[in-house]
């Protein structure tokens, strides 16, 4: 069976799925999107998901031409139509069809809406055992004077060149700096420290402010850990205990190496594998049933 894809009001088949060269967001990166998972027939936080999208369509001046209601229950019924059980789930809104030119009065008939869900179950593989090795970038986040990194848009050059710098050296992600020089968040994941068994993330001024990570901080809370959102430095990186990455697709994703030094004993830490373990727990027993009403 071939996987559907969801655009403009049609479920079509993934290799009919298509828009516009005149869209403005492949033309100009001009629109938003989302990155959700299904964890055995269930969608982890979707509605935390659905207030992002939604929140970043605000931010950039775009009207969603849906309500919270219908994009939720496209996505539901798109995960139904594939079968999905553990997947990975793309909402993608543009601005839609315009002119060359990128001034958004030159769309005429409103945003694009496209709907991907595919099967999906691990992204690092033995890497949650092994740890994962980031170097900093030398580009810097962009700042939330030019554009907030709350916005979850298509732009995602500066992300991509960090990532394309971490490839080059060999390693499996990129950390940022902000525009200041403190740490803000990998290429696509957040950011942890935890030293003394305090868990310390930046503040979401100078990053994208992710579902994942606010899971975890609920998750420290849970477990009695204190945890706390600060400005810290790559002195701090490399005087951590434990490090890890926070990402839907990512999940939790220890870091044992920091631009060339060891994090902690090299090994993934104590309290990750414990915030891993009840991660793990919630994203299969919580979140939006697919095939059944809550
Ligand atoms: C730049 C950036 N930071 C952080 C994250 C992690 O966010 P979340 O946990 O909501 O997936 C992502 C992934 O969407 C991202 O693209």
């Amino acid at each position: 069976m071939e996987l559907l894809a969801y655009v403009n009001g049609e479920f079509l088949p993934e290799s009919d799925a298509k828009v516009s060269v005149f869209d403005h967001g492949l033309l100009y990166g001009d629109g938003i999107f989302e990155g959700i998972r299904a964890y055995n027939g269930r969608v982890f936080r979707l509605d935390d998901h659905l207030r992002r999208l939604f929140d970043s369509a605000k931010a950039i001046h775009m009207e969603i031409p849906h309500s919270v209601d219908e994009m939720r229950d496209l996505i539901l019924e798109l995960c139904r139509r594939n079968e999905i059980e553990d997947g990975y789930i793309r909402p993608v809104v543009t601005r839609g069809k315009g002119d060359l030119g990128l001034d958004p009065r030159k769309v005429k008939g409103g945003p694009t809406v496209v709907i991907i869900a595919r099967p999906f179950e691990v992204l690092y593989g033995d890497k949650y055992e092994e740890g994962l090795e980031l170097i900093t970038s030398t580009y810097r986040r962009v700042p939330s004077q030019s554009v907030s990194p709350n916005i979850k848009s298509l732009n995602y050059l500066n992300q991509i060149l960090a990532r394309v710098e971490a490839n080059i050296h060999d390693a499996d992600e990129a950390l940022l700096l902000d525009i200041q020089g403190y740490v803000s968040e990998a290429s696509a994941d957040n950011f942890f420290v935890v030293r003394d068994e305090i868990l310390t993330t930046p503040p979401t001024v100078s990053i994208l402010q992710g579902v994942t990570r606010q899971t975890v901080l609920e998750i420290a809370v849970e477990l009695g850990y204190k945890a706390r959102e600060r400005f810290f430095t790559l002195y701090d990186v490399y005087g951590a205990d434990e490090a890890f990455i926070t990402g839907t697709a990512a999940e939790i994703a220890p870091v044992v190496r920091v631009d060339d030094r060891v994090v902690g004993d090299g090994k993934p830490g104590r309290i990750t594998k414990q915030i891993t373990a009840r991660y793990r727990d919630l994203v299969r027993s919580t979140g939006t049933p697919i095939y059944e009403k809550a």
